[in-house]
């Protein structure tokens, strides 16, 4: 099998993002060109509210030269797409899967006019299959702020089951054999 990430000690192989698409949106992989609108977003206090602090320009531009490095190292720790609406071209935002602690942890940020119109899931969904078909990883997870309870939502929709860690954030997993057994043989 082809795996990227794993956190049961399997061999890793160099597989990166590639472009995605979804009924409504377009999912580019991250690239140099997007430190703009990269910045732009982790500086938004308003959109990193629930999300962490918020970055001044020279830690986003920090972040997002190690998102790239992660992203284009020999054995890959990020796939990250930068979604745009495909009927329109409009930003959507930035989501995808960052290994932390040897696993794969799923996130996303959506502009704020673009939200609550199901771009998240829609996005996210199609980057959990990704992960587990395509990057074969073994599992995945996730992480917010107890405040966040659109993103709770969101991972609760996704399929993720809450674990215990630490007492001030809220954890997630989803193994394989889970991901196959609830979302249909058709995902897998
Ligand atoms: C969290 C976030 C990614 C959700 O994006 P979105 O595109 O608005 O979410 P969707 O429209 O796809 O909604 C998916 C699910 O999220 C939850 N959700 C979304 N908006 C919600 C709201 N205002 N209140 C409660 N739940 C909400 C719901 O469970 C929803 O499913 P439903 O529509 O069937 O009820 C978005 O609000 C965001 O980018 N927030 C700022 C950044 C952030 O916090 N990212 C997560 C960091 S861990």
């Amino acid at each position: 099998m082809n795996v990227g990430v794993g956190s049961e000690g399997e061999t890793l192989a160099p597989i990166r993002a590639r472009v995605l698409s979804t009924p409504r949106l377009s999912l580019q992989p991250l690239q140099a060109s997007d430190m703009s609108r990269y910045c732009a977003w982790f500086g938004d206090a308003e959109l990193m509210e629930h999300a962490g602090a918020r970055l001044g320009t020279e830690a986003a531009r920090r972040a997002f030269r190690a998102s790239l490095a992660m992203m284009n190292q020999p054995v890959p720790r990020a796939w990250l797409w930068v979604a745009t609406e495909r009927a329109t071209g409009e930003d959507v935002g930035l989501m995808g899967l960052v290994t932390k602690s040897d696993v794969p942890e799923i996130g996303s940020i959506i502009v704020t006019p673009q939200q609550g119109k199901g771009f998240a899931y829609e996005a996210l969904a199609c980057i959990r299959d990704e992960g587990f078909r395509r990057l074969g990883m073994s599992v995945q997870s996730g992480c917010q702020l107890p405040t966040n309870l659109r993103s709770i939502g969101l991972m609760d929709k996704l399929g993720f089951k809450q674990v215990p860690g630490r007492p001030d954030r809220i954890h997630w997993h989803l193994d394989r054999a889970s991901w196959m057994a609830d979302l249909g043989p058709d995902v897998g």
